[in-house]
């Protein structure tokens, strides 16, 4: 059964007279992720169902299991975040970076990806941001330029700014052979790619949860794998993770008892059981994995080569889409003898939500549209 049989648009509220094709700015929160929130705002306003200890543990593993789920790994090589920044400091900050040591990222890339590294230049790392020849670095750039001392490359899978796909394969392949960590930022493609970070040479992946994956803004995770797990060192121990309100009843609290928790989670954000958004994620995940990412990302796809070959030339310039065999969804369009903020308008006017970039349009559909909502945005840019 294709998407469009499944109905999706019914498991959202999306409103009636416009178009959301802006999935790598927010993905929307599905009905049963508001449902969830609903039920947690209604513990908070009775608190009593807050008593006991066990929603404080059930919320986040519940959300665990469902991402783990998803990335096809084991559940305690996720840290729960509220960000994908989150999980690229924790690694920048633990590894034991120092004087010389290098770190590789792209100079057009997403900040996110690169302040965490430039935070540790007064240590004396030494940040290497590499220009593309295109719009990605490939293996053959980074080979080039890689040195003795790189300890870390890092870069986002799919890039925000051209929606061009790394060769994940090809450049931690390239770590590997040289013992450097490859540090993925995949915050444009989890939910919307299909991904198992271990079937990659890859050391790290980190994601926001409040895009592809369509759950609340404030959320994310990090995955590592067991190279980085033995390479991040944990810079903190929050009493909640290895303590409960119930150990509180105690008359006398054994803080020499405390345990480094198990795995990754011993990187969990605090405030782990962040009811809210953590209940509303796990409901976002768990309709993503019924729907099948594969089944997304071949549906997502679909919209978008309809939508590039729908576009008046005259009128939009479709820019290079990358690697075929690795192309996302995501389009960019630049407008032809007319100004960004003129076309911008336009396309509001007409019920049409996409992110203006770079001088261009992004156009970013997700498994929510449907063909209709893509004929909608051809008349709309085209001009009828
Ligand atoms: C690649 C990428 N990383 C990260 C973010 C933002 O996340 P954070 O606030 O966690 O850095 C975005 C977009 O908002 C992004 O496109």
């Amino acid at each position: 059964m294709g998407i469009e049989e499944w109905d999706v648009k019914s498991k959202f509220d999306l409103p009636v007279g416009r178009v959301w094709l802006n999935a790598s700015h927010q993905g929307p929160l599905p009905n049963r992720a508001a449902d969830a929130v609903g039920e947690m705002v209604r513990w908070k306003q009775q608190p009593h169902h807050m008593m006991s200890s066990a929603p404080f543990t059930e919320v986040p593993e519940s959300l665990r299991s469902e991402l783990a789920g998803l990335l096809s790994v084991p559940s305690d090589e996720l840290a729960l975040a509220n960000s994908s920044s989150y999980g690229l400091h924790l690694v920048a900050n633990g590894l034991d970076l120092t004087t010389g040591d290098e770190v590789i990222v792209a100079r057009n890339d997403f900040p996110s990806d690169i302040l965490p590294w430039t935070r540790l230049e007064s240590r004396g790392v030494n940040v290497r941001q590499l220009e593309p020849q295109g719009q990605v670095l490939t293996a053959e750039e980074i080979a080039l330029e890689m040195t003795s001392r790189t300890r870390v490359v890092c870069l986002t899978w799919v890039h925000s700014l051209s929606g061009h796909v790394i060769d994940l394969d090809a450049i931690g392949q390239l770590c590997r052979d040289n013992d450097v960590l490859f540090v993925v930022n995949g915050s444009q493609g989890v939910g919307g790619i299909p991904i198992s970070p271990s079937e990659h040479p890859i050391d790290v992946l980190t994601s926001v949860g409040f895009k592809y994956l369509c759950g609340p803004y404030g959320t994310g995770f990090c995955w590592l794998s067991s190279r980085a797990m033995d390479r991040v060192a944990a810079n903190k121990l929050y009493w909640l993770s290895s303590l409960s309100a119930d150990d509180l009843a105690a008359e006398v609290l054994d803080l020499d008892a405390i345990q480094e928790p198990a795995g990754a989670r011993r990187h969990d954000v605090f405030g782990t059981a962040n009811f809210f958004n953590f209940a509303a994620l796990s409901e976002s995940a768990a309709l993503i994995a019924e729907a099948g990412v594969p089944r997304i990302h071949a549906h997502n796809l679909s919209l978008s080569t309809h939508l590039a070959s729908g576009v008046d030339p005259a009128r939009y310039e479709v820019q290079d889409r990358g690697d075929e065999r690795c192309w996302s969804a995501v389009l960019f369009l630049r407008p032809v003898e007319r100004s960004l903020e003129d076309a911008a308008r336009e396309l509001d006017e007409a019920g049409i939500d996409v992110a203006r970039r770079r001088g261009m349009i992004r156009v970013a559909p997700h498994f929510y549209n449907g063909s209709d909502d893509i004929e909608r945005a051809i008349a709309a840019l085209n001009g009828n």
